[in-house]
């Protein structure tokens, strides 16, 4: 379990609890912007891959998460799900030091490369990700992923498949924790 404080601010990054699920699904809805699934899936992700989930906690509430799990043919690659900032929280460095511990956990040990999607308008979640290979020293190779016309519901938009890597364990202490 990954333990950080972020100093000054009071707030914790940890993996989460078993019964967190309704929380982060509390935080995925607030951000007004995530695809919210259902309750359901992120309470079996609070349950059961908790070890490659990181919540970030001030004063007893969640303000923030990131959900993951190591690609099961392709283990040195995890998989970055979803990273969600309460709005009063955003823009204050608070989702890039939740990816750092997102690939520092004991989950994400090993794992030399950051695979994530995103939609091609989500101009912070890109700019998050090219910051983050940017610290790490390696490159951002992006590509498409998912068409629109993938999805089976009208009005979803296309998601492009965001390559961070390779990258040495060493390398993840220039990541702010
Ligand atoms: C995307 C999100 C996780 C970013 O977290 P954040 O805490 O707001 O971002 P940070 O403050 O850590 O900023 C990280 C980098 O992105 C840049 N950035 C953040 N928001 C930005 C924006 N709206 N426009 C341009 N750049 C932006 C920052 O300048 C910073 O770059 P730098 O390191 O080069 O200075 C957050 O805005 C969010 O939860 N958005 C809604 C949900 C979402 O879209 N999630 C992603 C899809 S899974």
């Amino acid at each position: 379990m990954i333990e950080e404080e972020i100093p000054d601010q009071g707030i914790r990054l940890r993996s989460p609890d078993a019964a967190e699920g309704g929380a982060i699904w509390s935080v995925a809805r607030d951000t007004g912007t995530l695809d919210l699934n259902s309750s359901y899936l992120y309470m079996l992700l609070a349950r059961d891959f908790a070890d490659t989930c990181v919540v970030a906690e001030q004063d007893g509430q969640l303000v923030g998460f990131v959900t993951g799990y190591r690609r099961p043919r392709q283990p040195e690659v995890l998989f970055l799900w979803q990273i969600g900032i309460h709005p009063d929280f955003q823009g204050k460095g608070l989702g890039k030091r939740l990816v750092g511990a997102f690939l520092r956990q004991p989950g994400a040990d090993r794992a030399s490369v950051l695979e994530t999607t995103v939609s091609p308008d989500n101009a912070s979640s890109r700019a998050l990700f090219e910051s983050i290979a940017r610290d790490l020293g390696t490159g951002c190779h992006v590509k498409p992923c998912f068409a629109a016309e993938d999805f089976p519901e009208a009005g979803h938009e296309a998601e492009d498949l965001f390559t961070i890597g390779p990258f040495r364990p060493a390398a993840l202490n220039r990541l702010v924790s």
